[in-house]
């Protein structure tokens, strides 16, 4: 298999803007996890349950939604917030405020 080009990594985040955050939860946690992917959100937001700490580094955040619903072993989780795409930051960080998350622009 070819190597991904630096050009393929920055299309795979640019589908991010603001138009389709706000829709992502319902198109893709709602309907596409459950019947595309076959792997239902709830059972996603169970294994952040499982395995959230209170010193948290998240990549590739989209909305921030598990990080908004799972359950922290503390009240004030040490969270970091990394991806390449600044929308995607902010959405998720403005979500998840009451924690105070450091974001991170940056390519995994
Ligand atoms: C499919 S969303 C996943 C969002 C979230 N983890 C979830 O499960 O709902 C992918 C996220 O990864 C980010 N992303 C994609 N490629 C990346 C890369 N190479 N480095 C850092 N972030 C990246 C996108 O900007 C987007 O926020």
């Amino acid at each position: 298999m070819p190597p991904i080009t630096t050009e393929q990594i920055h299309a795979g985040q640019a589908v991010y803007t603001p138009n389709m955050l706000a829709i992502y939860d319902v198109l893709v946690l709602g309907l596409s996890n459950r019947w595309i992917w076959k792997c239902p959100t709830p059972r996603l937001l169970a294994h952040y349950d499982r395995h959230i700490s209170g010193n948290h580094l998240d990549v590739g955040v989209g909305t921030g939604y598990f990080l908004d619903r799972c359950r922290f072993p503390t009240a004030t989780p040490r969270l970091a917030l990394m991806d390449m795409n600044r929308d995607a930051l902010q959405f998720s960080a403005r979500r998840i405020a009451r924690y105070r998350p450091r974001p991170m622009c940056a390519m995994s």
